[in-house]
C-alpha cells in the first residue's frame, strides 16, 4: 500500500450500518466511511455524548472495516461549539443567511475550546507519516492548532457546506482570524468552483493574498493548494441498496399506496437551507395552476428533524407543520391528501426504492454545499423508464448535474412551471438527460472524490485537476 495511513477528523462520527439504516445522518458521514475502508486508518471525532466534565478518554471501536476514536463533550461544549458557533454562526452565515446568523462571543470562546480539545486528546494518535484530513466547519482552526502542538504531517481540510461571499463573510466578527487559520493545512478543498471563487476572492480582498491559476494560493510566506473536488456517491454500494430485496419492498410499497397516481418526492434533513417552504408553496401553485392535476399526484415529503436544540430549527419545524396542514387542508379530498409529510428518516435501501418508484424529485435547497440525495435519487432509476430531476440551481449538484431541470428555489412559478414540465416529459426526453446525469453520478463517485483530494494531499497533482 503506497498510500500513509489517514487520519479523519470530523464533529460527527457515524459509519453507517451494513443495513443502511443511517437516520438523518448527513452526505458527510456516508462518505467517509467509505473512504476509510480503503485506507488503513483512523477516524476521529465527538461521540455524541455530554459529560459533566471533560476527560479527554478516547474510546476506541472497530466496525465495517473502519476504527473510529471518540470523546465526549462537556454540556457547555456543545452548547457553544455545536448548537452555538457551528450551527448558530457558521451555518447559517455560510448559507448565505446572515438574517439568522448569532454572534456571540462565548461562541467563539467555545468553538476554540472544543477544538483545542480535539487537538490535545488527536495529536497523541498521529504518527510523523500519517496524513490528515479534517472535515468541515465545525473544525476550521484544527490545523492551525495542530502546527501549534508540534505536528508537521501533511494535512488537509475539506469544506462540505458553501463558502459565503467576501461581503457576506465580512460581517462575522473576527473573520481574519478563521480564515487565516486556514492557512496551516497544505490543501483546502471546496465542493464547487463557486465556493472556491468566493474564497479566493476574500483572501484576495481582505488578506492581500494572490491566487494562481494553478490553485496555488499565496499569503505572506504562507503558499496552500485550494482546488474543487465535488463529492459524490458510493455508486456502486447505492445500486447494491437499490437491488436489494429492501428496495424491492419498499419500491412496491409506495407504488401500491400511490394507486396510480404521480409521485414527487423530497427527501431533507429538515433544515431551513433545503427551501421547503418554497418547495411546499411551488407545489401548492403547481395544484392552483393546474387543477386537472388535483387527485393524480402527490408530494411525498421525508424530512428527519435536525439539530433540534437550535431555535431557529424548531421554527422551521413549526412553519412546516403549519404549513403542511393548510396545504393539505385547502386541497384534499376524501380520497385524496397532497402532500405526504413524512418526519422520519429512512436507510438508504428504503430510499433507494421510494426514489424508483417516484415519477420526479423536487431537490430545491435554498443553497446547498453538493447535495447527494440528487445523485442518489439519479443513481437509483430504471433506466428503461427514468424519473425526471428538478434541482434547484443553488445547489453545488447543480455544476454537475446540467440536464436537471434547473429551477431558481425562490420562484414559486418555476417550480410549478417544472413540475409540469416533468410530468408531460417525453420517455426519450428523460431516457437522454437520465443517461448523461447518470454518467457524472457514477464516472465522479465517492471514490474518485477521495482520490482525488488524497493525491492532492500527498502532494500529487491529478488529472482531473490539471484539465480543470
Ligand atoms: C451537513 C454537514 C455535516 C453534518 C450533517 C448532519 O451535511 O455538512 O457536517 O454532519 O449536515 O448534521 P449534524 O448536525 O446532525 O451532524
Amino acid at each position: 500500500d503506497p498510500v500513509s495511513r489517514l487520519i479523519v477528523i470530523s464533529n460527527r462520527v457515524a459509519a453507517p450500518k451494513p443495513d443502511g439504516e443511517g437516520g438523518a445522518q448527513g452526505g458527510l458521514a456516508v462518505a467517509l466511511s467509505a473512504a476509510l475502508r480503503e485506507y488503513r486508518g483512523l477516524w476521529f471525532g465527538w461521540s455524541g455524548n455530554r459529560i459533566d466534565e471533560f476527560t479527554g478518554k478516547i474510546d476506541f471501536q472497530r466496525h465495517d472495516g473502519v476504527t473510529s476514536a471518540t470523546i465526549d463533550l462537556e454540556e457547555q461544549d456543545v452548547e457553544e461549539y455545536y448548537n452555538g458557533y457551528a450551527n448558530r454562526t457558521l451555518w447559517p452565515l455560510f448559507h448565505y443567511r446572515i438574517d439568522l446568523a448569532e454572534y456571540v462571543r462565548s461562541f467563539g470562546a467555545g468553538y476554540e475550546r472544543v477544538n483545542e480539545r480535539f487537538a490535545d486528546t488527536v495529536t497523541p494518535l498521529i504518527d510523523p507519516d500519517d496524513l490528515v484530513w479534517i472535515h468541515d466547519y465545525h473544525l476550521i482552526p484544527l490545523g492551525a492548532q495542530l502546527r501549534q502542538r508540534g505536528l508537521r504531517n501533511r494535512m488537509g481540510f475539506f469544506l462540505h457546506i458553501p463558502w459565503p461571499p467576501a461581503r457576506l463573510l465580512t460581517s462575522l466578527p473576527a473573520h481574519e482570524h478563521l480564515v487565516l487559520s486556514l492557512l496551516a493545512y497544505d490543501v483546502i478543498g471546496f465542493h464547487t468552483k463557486e465556493w472556491l471563487e468566493s474564497f479566493q476572492n476574500y483572501v484576495e480582498r481582505e488578506l492581500g493574498g494572490h491566487c494562481e491559476p494553478d490553485g496555488t494560493i499565496h499569503v505572506g510566506e504562507r503558499s496552500v493548494h485550494a482546488a474543487a473536488y465535488p463529492i459524490g456517491i458510493d455508486y456502486k454500494e447505492f445500486r447494491e441498496a437499490a437491488e436489494s430485496e429492501a428496495a424491492q419492498e419498499a419500491f412496491e410499497r409506495l407504488r401500491k399506496s400511490a394507486d396510480g397516481r404521480g409521485t414527487i418526492i423530497g427527501v431533507d434533513r429538515l433544515d431551513y437551507s433545503k427551501g421547503l417552504e418554497e418547495r411546499f408553496l411551488g407545489y401548492r401553485r403547481f395544484l392552483e395552476d393546474h387543477e386537472d392535476w388535483q387527485g393524480e399526484v402527490f408530494l411525498l415529503q421525508i424530512a428527519p428533524p435536525s439539530r433540534g436544540e437550535v431555535h431557529t430549527y424548531e421554527k422551521i419545524r413549526e412553519s412546516l407543520d403549519e404549513l403542511s396542514g393548510r396545504i393539505n387542508g385547502e386541497f384534499a379530498a376524501v380520497d385524496w391528501v397532497p402532500i405526504r409529510y413524512v418526519n422520519q428518516g429512512y436507510g438508504r435501501e428504503d430510499l433507494a426504492g421510494f426514489y424508483r418508484a417516484s415519477q420526479i424529485a423536487l431537490v430545491t435547497p435554498l443553497r446547498d454545499g453538493m447535495n447527494l440525495v440528487a445523485k442518489e435519487y439519479v443513481a437509483a432509476q430504471d433506466p428503461e423508464d427514468p424519473g425526471v430531476l428538478i434541482l434547484s440551481r443553488f445547489a453545488g449538484a447543480a455544476l454537475q448535474l446540467t440536464d436537471a431541470l434547473l429551477v431558481n428555489p425562490y420562484s414559486k412559478e418555476e417550480i410549478s412551471d417544472a413540475i409540469k414540465q416533468a410530468l408531460d416529459m417525453p420517455r426519450e426526453e428523460r431516457i437522454r438527460r437520465w443517461r448523461s446525469m447518470n454518467e457524472v453520478v457514477k464516472q465522479e463517485d465517492v471514490v474518485w472524490w477521495r482520490r482525488n483530494f488524497v493525491a492532492a494531499l500527498q502532494g500529487e497533482a491529478t488529472q482531473d485537476e490539471r484539465a480543470a
